[in-house]
Parts: structure tokens; sequence; C-alpha cells
């Protein structure tokens, strides 16, 4: 059993991606018939939560119905609060640049007590939030639980990447629990709670300014392959009834809006949904699930042969995001360069890796750090991996110890201060590649 799956373990789950679901906490929470009758059963509101404008089409409109013991309006006024590490557009504290660049893992808080969300460092970002394209890249590193603290997001969705520890997130929909090898996506505006059953907890995120993660479309693949629908789960209703202490310290409500951080307070837990009904909720997914697909024969596929999921842009075929996985798979192509190929891509691509070693980078690429490679420039197998490659046996080989993954946007990313200044960016990663030669020559036959 891996770790990824011992994390369902102890929670309850509805399966498949973009189903109509219904859970109840209670028995009868959710009005049958309706969505709004003159009063819901055991004194309950009813509210809804968007995803979509309220006209989107049919098969994208997302939007789920909450019954609760209080709406989410009773909170006092939001002010604003620190940002701390967390970046929003616009993206231009310092210059995009062509430059590759690569980092080496960030460490845990050696001291303090920092949470999930006082932990957000943002890495890179692009587009605009405010106008539902684009993306940011976050770390997270924390050491304690959030604690009479909840958060939501009003300009993205967090797909969530875990590289160290588990995640408990408890959520208005119900609780998700996630480890290395897993992801959570949790859509914008749902509220929720991070806690960490292993004391600590290390990852990456994706912020998603663009249109809800959708499958991407298989094509001649088929009708199954890739990540299957049936594999994305959704949390079923759980409730908490919790308030504060009379005359002591309120809840937290903190929300990330138009790039900023604000808080309110608030005297109840907010988790208090007790039973919904919709297309709009968070969900998880395990990575080693995933059905890898590849040359049988020869030469390599391209890499969007790896996507779990995409978000679109306005220009058909190419996606404001995607999230793409280089999982444990056989190689077995004959006659092949069988890293990566060299390339330049009209995309921008930020790298990570969950575990194990990537095949196009023997070293310098660790588990918690990273690369951007922005449109067009340059990367591909270092100098040491070039070479096993081309001389190597081409007998089928199964890559077992390795689990990358890629963020890839329409749009070039712009590093932070905090990603350019730190020290942890690595000054000799064009050093790589520099013992490759050229080794043209006319003799060869
Ligand atoms: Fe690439």
């Amino acid at each position: 059993m891996t770790a990824a799956r011992e994390s369902q373990d102890s929670c309850n789950y509805l399966s498949g991606f973009g189903n109509h679901f219904l859970s109840e906490a209670e028995a009868g929470a959710v009005p049958h018939g309706q969505n709004s009758p003159q009063t819901v059963k055991y004194g309950l509101y009813a509210e809804q939560l968007s995803g979509t404008s309220f006209v989107m089409a049919r098969h994208e409109n997302l939007r789920s119905w909450l019954y609760r013991i209080r709406p989410s309006v009773l909170h006092s006024q939001f002010v604003r609060t620190a940002n701390l590490n967390l970046r929003s557009r616009p993206f231009n504290e310092m210059e995009a640049s062509p430059n590759q660049l690569r980092w080496d893992a960030f460490a845990l808080p050696q001291s303090g007590a920092i949470d999930f969300i006082d932990s957000l460092a943002t890495i890179a970002g692009n587009g605009d939030s405010s106008s539902l394209r684009g993306s940011a890249i976050h770390l997270y590193g924390a050491n304690c639980d959030m604690t009479d603290r909840y958060f939501y997001n009003s300009d993205g969705d967090f797909l969530i990447v875990p590289e160290q520890g588990r995640l408990s997130i408890a959520t208005e929909f119900g609780i998700i629990a996630i480890a290395p090898g897993e992801i959570a996506v949790i859509p914008r505006g749902i509220k929720y709670q991070v806690t960490l059953p292993d004391k600590s907890a290390r990852g990456y995120i994706l912020e998603n300014y663009g249109p809800p993660f959708r499958l991407p479309h298989l094509g001649p693949i088929g009708s199954n392959g890739l990540a299957n629908s049936r594999d994305f789960l959704a949390p079923v209703a759980n409730y908490e009834q919790k308030s504060a202490p009379a005359g002591g310290a309120k809840f937290r409500l903190t929300n990330k809006f138009n790039g900023n951080l604000w808080q309110a307070e608030i005297d109840h837990s907010p988790l208090d949904v007790v039973g919904w009904h919709g297309t709009y909720y968070p969900y998880k997914y395990d990575l080693s699930l995933f059905n890898v697909i590849g040359t049988v024969s020869f030469d390599h596929p391209d890499p969007s042969i790896f996507t779990v999921l995409t978000s679109p842009s306005e220009v058909n075929g190419t996606a404001n995001i995607d999230f793409v996985i280089f999982p444990p798979r056989w190689m077995v192509a004959e006659h092949t360069f069988r890293p990566p190929y060299y390339h330049r891509n009209t995309m921008s691509e930020y790298m990570g890796l969950i575990f194990g070693v990537y095949d196009a980078k023997q070293e310098g690429f660790v588990p918690g750090g990273g690369s951007l490679h922005n449109a067009y420039s340059a990367h591909g197998p270092d100098f040491d991996t070039f070479n096993k490659a081309s001389q190597g046996d081409l007998k089928p080989n199964y890559v077992g110890n390795t689990l990358a993954f890629m963020f890839e946007s329409s749009l070039i990313y712009t590093p932070t201060k905090f990603a350019l200044e730190s020290q942890h960016l690595q000054k000799d990663y064009l050093s790589c590649w520099q013992g490759l030669q050229a080794n043209f020559s006319l003799d060869q036959s």
C-alpha cells in the first residue's frame, strides 16, 4: 500500500469527476424537489455557492447548494492583513527573463509556529486574477495546524501538491485527506482549514485564475486513459458545531481577495454545512492511478500525454494552465533517445519533484525544489543524462522511483523577489549543460 492510499482510510468520498453529488451528514438535510424551501429541515439555512456564472452552458455550469447552521454572511468587517510572502498580480516586483532558473528545496520553518496560510510563498505568476486568466505558483512549508482559523480564496482555485507530510483539509463540503502522491483541488470561494497529521508539511500549489480545471480531451486515445473520471473523489458532508468562547478570542476568517489577504472575525466555525448537493466542490486524486500512455515503438509522444488536469484559455487548444505529471512507467522505445528530448516550448514550464529522480536530470533537481523554463528558453537532459542515454542498452526499463510534475502555462511566468533573491536559487544551473559538446563529424557512417 502506498503512502498516498493510506490517507484515504479515515475519510469517505464520493467518486467521479464533474458529477452532480448529494451528501447529507444528517438524514433529510438536503430538501427534496426544490433548493430553497420556505423552511429547511433542522432549521438550516439554504445558500448557493456559484463556481461559474449563472448562465454558463449547462455542461460547464458549476454551483452547489449548501444547507448550513448559519449563513455565511455572519462575520465582522474584513480588514487588510499582512500578505507575508504571498504575491499576486500585478507580477511586477521583478522582470521576467529568458534565463533557465532552478531552486533547491526551501527549508521548513525552524522556529515559531507557521500554519498553512502564513507559510504561503509565491515563486512566480502570470496573468490577472480579476480577468480570469493566468496562474500563480506558491510553495507551502508549515509546522502547525490552522487553529480557530479558516480560509477562502476569491481569486483562484488551489491545486495542492504535497511533497512532505499529510494534509487534512476540513472544508465546507467535508474532509479531504491527502499525502505526497496525491493532489487536492479547492475551488475558489470554498472555506477550509488545514491541519497537519505529521506535525509538518511541505509542498507546491498552483493557483488557477482561469476557467475551472477539467480533464483533457482524449482524442484518438479513446474513452479511457490518463486520469480516469472515477478516481476523483469528493468529500462527504461533515459539519462541525464550534463556537468561539464567550468573552474570549474570536475565530479568524482569512480571505485572499484581489491579490491581498483580508481578515474578519467570526464567532463560530464556518464549516457548518450539514448537507449539500451540486456540481461545485473540492476533490482529490491519487496520482498513482494515472494511466500512463507512451510509445511502444519509437520516439516520445509530446509531454501533453501526461496531462492530469487542464484549465483552458480563450484560444482553442492552448491551455491557460496544465497540470502534468511524470510518474513511474516502463520505457521500451527502440532505437530512441529515451529521456525527454531537447526542446524550446511556446509554453512556460515550472517543474517540481515529489519524490525520486527525474529522468532528464540526474542531479540538482530535488524533491521540494523546482525549475522554471519560460517561453522558448532551451532545456533538456543534462550532460550526464545525455551521455548515459546515448550509449545505454535499450532494454525495457522500469523507471520506478520518480514522480515529477509540471505547471505549464501559455503565459510567461514572472518570478517574485522572494524567488529571485532566495539563497536557494542555484547560481550554476546552466553548468549542467555546459559539458555538451559538438560531436559532429563527417567521418561517422
Ligand atoms: Fe520542457
